[in-house]
């Protein structure tokens, strides 16, 4: 059976991975910053993906278990009015270290157990409006660059960790009715994470640095 640690499992897209990875028979641990707020079954365990010190105890706690998958997801938006002329400065830098720098944070403590294991595959939840390609309006200053930074970081990973057989992907999961997305959005967790489950379950080793939108498709950088 194999393993998957998923990060801010508390809500939105982590918790529906949660759900859809546990009914196919996986191992799933379920990360979150507040377990007993949260209304997830199975395995949970406390992770704040922005405290070294709460990655590294658990790390250490699971020390020996491989981890097959490695799901980066924990996530914000930040302030949505932060824009050029009134950039709230402090809000981009704790963007930054939510969505960029956490989710290498975790990908470096968890190394071994991903790397120990048999399918060694790393899953980063970025976002389209990451993509510089497809940016042509003036708004999202904070969360764009925030996955822009996030999809160059894991470019850089998939190399590194290439030769050690590792594959690392990042998707944008479609624009998704949860708290982030709102009530407007596109599609239900349901169809976002079903959508990215199937590509997962294909994943080769020749995929690792590819940017996938959540129905297959590569999506541009
Ligand atoms: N929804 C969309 O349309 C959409 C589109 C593109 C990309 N995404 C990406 O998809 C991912 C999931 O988003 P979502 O739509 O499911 O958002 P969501 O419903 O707002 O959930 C965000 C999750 O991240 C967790 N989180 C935030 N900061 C954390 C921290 N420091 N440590 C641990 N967990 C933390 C939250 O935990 P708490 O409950 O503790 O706050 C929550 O579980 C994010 O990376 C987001 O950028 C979403």
């Amino acid at each position: 059976m194999p393993t998957v640690l998923i990060t801010g499992a508390s809500r939105g897209l982590g918790r529906e991975f949660a759900r859809q990875f546990a009914a196919q028979g996986w191992r799933v641990i379920a990360t979150c910053r507040n377990p007993a707020a949260a209304d997830i079954e199975g395995e949970v365990h406390a992770m704040d993906v922005t405290d070294a010190q709460s990655v590294q105890s658990l790390a250490d706690k699971l020390a020996g278990d491989p981890i097959d998958l490695l799901l980066n997801n924990a996530g914000v938006y930040g302030p949505r009015d932060s824009d050029f002329g009134r950039i709230d400065y402090d809000a981009w830098d704790e963007v930054l270290r939510i969505n960029a720098l956490a989710p290498i944070r975790v990908a470096e403590a968890f190394a071994d157990h991903v790397l120990g294991s048999e399918l060694k595959q790393m899953v980063f939840i970025s976002s389209m409006m990451g993509s510089i390609a497809q940016t042509s309006v003036g708004d999202g200053f904070i969360y764009r660059s925030s996955k822009t930074c996030l999809n160059m970081a894991v470019n850089i990973l998939s190399n590194q960790l290439r030769p050690r057989g590792a594959t690392c992907v990042l998707f944008h999961p479609g624009w998704v009715r949860t708290d982030m997305g709102g009530p407007s959005a596109a599609i239900d967790p349901t169809v976002s994470v079903g959508g990215m489950m199937n590509v997962i379950k294909r994943l080769k080793p020749e995929d690792s640095g590819r940017f996938i939108n959540y129905d297959g498709f590569d999506f541009p950088w």
